[in-house]
């Protein structure tokens, strides 16, 4: 059977969620395969809200097995809440498995995140301060503490007691911060442990294994192609491959398996956090966008920054994921709006147009966004059932993005729920 992954292809929260849910009710297994509790998923789902975070969006469809795949960093303290949250709300976890190979954000990891972005000042990259970074630098460095480890307390003693010193000498020495009371950390994280180990499977063999049954796999894509360490705007980024090639490594199958790679976008761009964004708005429109769109992150409540759609980035995306489809979202949100622009290509200071996404920042400084005109449209449209059921206006919006972008767009949201979702 096929395996789909969906990715986000601008800087998160483009609506994977949203798009993942209506997916998963297709799907036998989804799986998360980077990233931690640096991610919030919104999910709409008959007048219910879900916000999760390191729960794969599938979860809602009571079927679906749902993995966490050796790529994600995992706080422990975090993912019990979740659970618990969701198995208030009915939803039963005898389908949900983590893989031992996951590494653990511990109290340490969340500290330094803080501390080095107080020390980077005011070239801070503008983290979640969910501790992300600094537990994929242990995992990079081999000095990580995994899941296996925490559901064996004689190792993860040992282990996070080593560390542990480690972490304090640097939070005191270094950064001037206060000591982590070690022995209470570990007590606290064996019990989280205990919690935890009856989720705990080998979820790279049960993804073959399902794959070779003929099931349907899903790969839920966090965060998005410009976050992305290698291909994103470093170090504007976060730690991990949020990329397709990321749901390789990061759940350990092979790149056969997958055959059909959706990006998904919003009709408009968004930020959290700090770096460049060349088409950012900082007028009227801009905050009209972000109060109707309730541009404010699911996650840490930040007011995210708002833009227009930016085709350069869009085609960058589609080669680093080898994209087959766009899922374009929140086209609802641009209503009312009497220009529409999207930036077609960059300029460079000798007017010379660049049509590829610069590899580093400096020269990404010194270029500027060539924009097409749209006439906007007066409609709401969030009562849409059918594609045809656009305003023309909208509908030529999104096949100029489809041109643009060198991708076709399989589906258009307008609105949040599973039903306003256009498939083409
Ligand atoms: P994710 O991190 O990519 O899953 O995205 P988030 O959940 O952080 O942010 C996307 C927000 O947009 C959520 O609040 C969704 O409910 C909402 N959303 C998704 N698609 C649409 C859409 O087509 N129209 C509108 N108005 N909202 C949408
Ligand atoms: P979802 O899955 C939007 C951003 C942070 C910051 C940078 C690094 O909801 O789309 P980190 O804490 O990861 O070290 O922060 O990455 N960031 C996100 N922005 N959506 C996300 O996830 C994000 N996850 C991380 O704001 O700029
Ligand atoms: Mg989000």
């Amino acid at each position: 059977m096929p395996a789909k992954v969906v990715v986000g292809v601008q800087w998160g929260d483009e609506g994977k969620g949203k798009i993942i849910d209506i997916l998963s009710s297709r799907a036998d297994v989804v799986v998360r395969s980077q990233g931690g509790n640096n991610a919030g998923h919104t999910v709409e789902n008959n007048d219910e809200t879900y916000k999760l975070r390191l729960i794969p969006s599938g979860i809602l469809y009571k079927d679906t097995d749902c993995m966490i795949g050796c790529g994600v960093v995992l706080n422990p303290e975090s993912i019990l809440e979740e659970i618990n949250e969701l198995k208030s709300r009915n939803i039963n976890f005898d389908r949900f498995f983590i893989d031992p190979r996951v590494h653990v954000v511990m109290p340490w990891h969340i500290l330094l995140d803080g501390a080095s972005e107080k020390f980077r000042g005011k070239s801070d990259i503008g983290t979640t301060r969910r501790g992300i970074g600094p537990c994929y630098m242990d995992k990079a460095e081999r000095s990580g503490i995994r899941m296996f480890d925490l559901i064996n307390p004689d190792i993860f003693r040992k282990k996070a007691k080593n560390v542990g010193e480690l972490k304090n000498r640097l939070l005191t020495e270094i950064y001037g911060e206060n000591p982590i009371d070690i022995d209470s950390v570990i007590e606290k994280y064996i019990e989280y442990g205990k919690k935890l180990k009856p989720f705990v499977q080998d979820v790279s063999v049960k993804v073959f294994d399902a794959y070779n049954n003929g099931k349907e796999i899903l790969f839920e894509g966090a965060q998005g192609t410009l976050l992305d360490i290698d291909v994103g705007t470093y170090p504007f980024v976060t730690s991990s491959n949020p990329i397709s090639g990321g749901v390789c490594t990061g759940t350990g199958i092979g790149p056969t398996m997958i055959d059909e790679v959706i990006g998904v976008a919003k009709a408009y761009t968004t930020r959290v956090g700090k770096g460049p964004f060349p088409t950012e708005l900082f007028d009227e429109v801009g905050d009209l966008i972000r109060d109707r769109g309730n541009e404010f992150g699911t996650n840490t409540g930040r007011a995210r920054r708002i833009g227009w759609f930016d085709s350069v980035i869009l085609r960058h995306a589609v080669r680093t994921n080898g994209l087959t489809g766009l899922a374009i979202n929140k086209l609802d949100t641009l209503s009312k709006i009497e220009t529409l622009k999207v930036c077609s290509a960059y300029k460079n200071q000798n007017g010379e147009i660049i049509r590829d996404f610069p590899t580093s920042l400096e020269e990404l400084d010194n270029l500027t966004p060539v924009y097409e005109d749209f006439t906007g449209f007066n409609e709401d449209i969030s009562n849409c059932k059918n594609y045809d059921d656009l305003p023309q206006s909208c509908k030529d919006y999104i096949s100029r993005l489809e041109e643009l972008c060198e991708c076709p767009v399989k589906m258009v949201g307008v609105g949040p729920a599973r039903s306003q979702n256009l498939e083409r």
